[in-house]
């Protein structure tokens, strides 16, 4: 528990920054899984800085994205491709071709074969090093909504209406919010060797309370975490209110 968001956000992206020089002295790739959304804008923000302050090259860094919403084009404002590259990929030396976002446009009949060669390519770079995850009111890690199994792969699901609600303010009108998403599963983030999850702000508060401390349930997904030998949860005094 940290004081400020801000100071939460700066001590994790310090730990990426030294899982990433530690896997450069070995000559490795970092296979980072990222997420969206506000929680970790202040993450990105200090790796920002690190690249351009302190030399912190991400010439060996690999990223897989969590979701997107479907259909998105990339181009559009609210498409997780362009929210990464203007809060991170445009302002660092990451390879394009190391960028995994999952596609949007695809036509629906691909996305089954998409979704299974999203989890091949994890894989085949040595799978998830780290996955940074933030979480939704109604307890999803990624958009991995209430009733998701522990198992779950990654694959098209339908957003929970409280997710909608909360998506509006990024599209005018809660109309314009898309219905669905492709998410990794539940499964596929639990493969993570290390997972940093964040919440800041008193809205996540009651959410964060059933996480850590509730049963282990599929009504809400993030408990999954439970069961998950590394994980970190980084929450601001806010965020913290409802822990006992
Ligand atoms: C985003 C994602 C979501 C968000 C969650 C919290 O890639 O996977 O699970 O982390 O909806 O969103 P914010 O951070 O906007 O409160």
């Amino acid at each position: 528990i940290v004081a400020e968001a801000r100071e939460g956000a700066i001590g994790i992206a310090h730990e990426i920054a030294e899982l990433i020089r530690s896997k450069q002295r070995k000559g490795k790739l970092a296979v980072l899984g990222l997420a969206t959304g506000s929680s970790p804008i202040g993450v990105y923000q200090e790796l920002i800085r690190l690249h351009r302050e302190e030399g912190l090259s991400f010439q060996n860094v690999v990223t897989f994205n969590l979701d997107e919403y479907y259909p998105m084009q990339p181009d559009e404002l609210q498409s997780y491709v362009y929210f990464m590259h203007e809060q991170l990929f445009d302002h660092v030396d990451i390879r394009p071709e190391n960028v995994h976002i999952p596609d949007g446009t695809l036509p629906i009949e691909q996305i089954k074969e998409y979704c299974r060669n999203y989890e091949k390519q994890i894989d085949e770079c040595g799978g998830l090093d780290l996955q940074l995850l933030g979480i939704g009111r109604t307890g999803h890690i990624g958009f991995n909504e209430p009733g998701s199994s522990s198992s779950s792969p990654t694959r098209l699901v339908k957003l929970d209406p409280l997710t909608i609600t909360d998506a509006a303010k990024d599209f005018i009108k809660e109309e314009y919010v898309p219905l669905r998403a492709l998410t990794m599963g539940v499964g596929t983030i639990l493969k993570a060797r290390r997972i940093i999850l964040m919440a800041w702000g008193e809205g996540k508060a009651k959410i964060l309370r059933e996480t850590v401390e509730g049963r282990v349930s599929d009504e809400v997904p993030a408990t999954f975490l439970q069961l998950h030998p590394r994980v970190q949860v980084v929450v601001d005094q806010w965020a913290a209110l409802e822990l006992t």
